[in-house]
């Protein structure tokens, strides 16, 4: 059977992209970030998953405010990226796992989750940058990678108890899937961070290292912070990481931390980075 075993977290920062694109890793300002990632990227290497499922937002580029999606499940075989406005990065496309991301449709929607699915979308540097922190700069990404995309950028968003939920279904759906799979699921986005408005260049390190622990130990509570509190506490953008929840929702209730690392500044934004694996 296909089987969860590791959850990975990480902001999706451009800027991070940029610095590897254009050969900036080893500046002082990005490798301080990038070295953040060295145990992460051997991890990888040892622990090579057959799917991702990445959870992710799209920033206005595959959508727009025509089409608002909560949730929307990439069931394609082959995901382009986005150019943002300055061409395209310099990275594969992402082929995608449509038999489990079928599979994932149908429990998910049986189970009451009304996902939108997705034979065709481009994903942004909301999906592409954590794959780029994680793996570096291959041929072709190592595996599969299946996209599922929060709106994070219009509001109503999400509540963290509906995450949570989201991710629970997502293990059952997974548990369930008759191929063996060791699948990794990712929560992207965040930490603190106010891209707009007065309060712009906005960065709480201490509520994020807060947010770090209680994502770990205790999900549950953690679930029930409003998106107020995410937006007064953690700025406009800050609310990206209720996307976490999906991830967190999908394992054990006992994990253990492998890796955490959490660095600011980076571009507007502190930089989180989580790597759990469920004790068994
Ligand atoms: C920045 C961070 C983001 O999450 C994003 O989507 C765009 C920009 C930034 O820090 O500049
Ligand atoms: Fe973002």
């Amino acid at each position: 059977m296909a089987k969860i075993k590791h959850s990975v977290y990480t902001s999706h920062v451009p800027a991070i992209g940029a610095a590897l694109d254009l050969g900036k890793d080893q500046e002082p300002y990005w490798k301080k970030v990038f070295d953040g990632y060295e145990f992460s990227k051997q991890w990888e290497k040892e622990n090579k998953p057959d799917v991702i499922i990445l959870v992710y937002n799209d920033h206005a580029n595959n959508f727009s405010l025509d089409l608002i999606p909560t949730f929307a499940l990439g069931t394609g075989a082959w995901f382009e990226t986005s150019d943002e406005g300055w061409g395209k990065r310099p990275v594969p496309d992402v082929e995608g796992h449509p038999e489990l991301a079928a599979h994932i449709a149908h429990s998910v929607i049986q189970d009451g989750f009304d996902l939108t699915l997705c034979n065709k979308m481009e994903v942004d540097h909301g999906l592409t940058v954590p794959l780029s922190l994680m793996f570096g700069q291959p041929e072709q990404w190592p595996c599969p990678v299946i996209p599922l995309h929060v709106n994070v950028v219009q509001y109503p968003v999400p509540s963290g108890q509906r995450c949570l939920d989201l991710g629970r279904a997502i293990r059952r759906a997974v548990d369930s899937f008759d191929q063996d799979l060791n699948v990794q699921i990712w929560g992207t986005g965040g930490m603190s961070h106010q891209l707009q408005g007065p309060r712009a260049g906005l960065i709480n390190a201490e509520w994020d290292n807060q947010f770090l622990d209680r994502l770990v130990e205790e999900p549950e509570e953690l679930a029930q912070v409003s998106h107020v509190e995410y937006v007064r506490e953690a700025g406009s953008e800050g609310i990206e990481l209720v996307m976490w929840l999906i991830a967190r929702g999908a394992m054990d209730a006992d994990v253990d931390v492998l890796h955490r690392f959490y660095h600011v500044p980076a571009s507007n934004t502190a930089v989180g980075h989580l790597i759990l694996e469920n004790k068994d």
